[in-house]
């Protein structure tokens, strides 16, 4: 069975999309550890309680650095045994030490079609940018911002309609659906890692 440390910041939809699906034994052979936030009211955290899964809070005020920060998350997944990092809405920069610590054993996901639009505000500056074919990636953390290998990627298409809302809804849907699946993949070990490139036996 692995053990899965969500990371999360905001209200947590991916984390419920994960959750369901482990329900659902559409990820088999893992379960959510534990769900850390390095916000108190993130409503992730309150999720997690309704699942009755270990919640904590480090708050980054305690911190003087992103280091020391990273240094006491890593103390705190080894002693949880955890297998695999999902970060699912966290929105922190992961420092060298925290990717070391667990080579190919972070996921992200990000609401664009990387490498176009890496940053906290993708699904605004895509729309501003006026890309008519937006989407989300799911991939493996490594020191950049948003620029590890892919694992999945799909597409949905923009309206002239479309608020920054209701794009990132659209999204959104996709995220939930990709996500668990690609956990699933990591889990059942069937991503392979060459170089850049990810590759799915299936
Ligand atoms: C998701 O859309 C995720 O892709 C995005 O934050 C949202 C979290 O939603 N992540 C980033 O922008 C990372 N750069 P959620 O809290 O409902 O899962």
């Amino acid at each position: 069975m692995k053990r899965i440390a969500v990371l999360a910041s905001g209200s947590g939809s991916n984390l419920q999309a994960i959750m369901d699906a482990i329900e659902r034994r559409d990820i088999t052979n893992a379960e959510v550890a534990v769900v850390i936030s390095d916000r108190k009211n993130a409503y992730a955290l309150e999720r997690a309680r309704q699942k009755s899964i270990p919640v904590k809070h480090q708050s980054s005020k305690n911190y003087q650095s992103r280091e020391e920060y990273d240094r006491d998350l890593v103390t705190y997944l080894t002693e949880q045994q955890i297998d695999l990092v999902v970060l699912a809405g966290f929105m922190r920069l992961m420092t060298p030490h925290f990717v070391a610590a667990y080579p190919n054993r972070i996921l992200n996901i990000h609401p664009s079609l990387l490498p176009a639009f890496p940053g906290a505000h993708s699904v605004r500056d895509a729309l501003a940018y006026g890309v008519k074919v937006a989407g989300c990636t799911v991939h493996f953390v490594d020191e950049g911002m948003d620029t590890g290998p892919i694992i999945l990627q799909e597409a949905v298409p923009v309206y002239d309609s479309d608020t920054e809302e209701s794009l990132h809804e659209r999204i959104h849907e996709l995220e939930h659906r990709l996500y668990p699946r690609a956990i699933e993949l990591w889990v059942q070990d069937k991503i392979k890692i060459e170089g850049r490139r990810c590759f799915i036996n299936d």
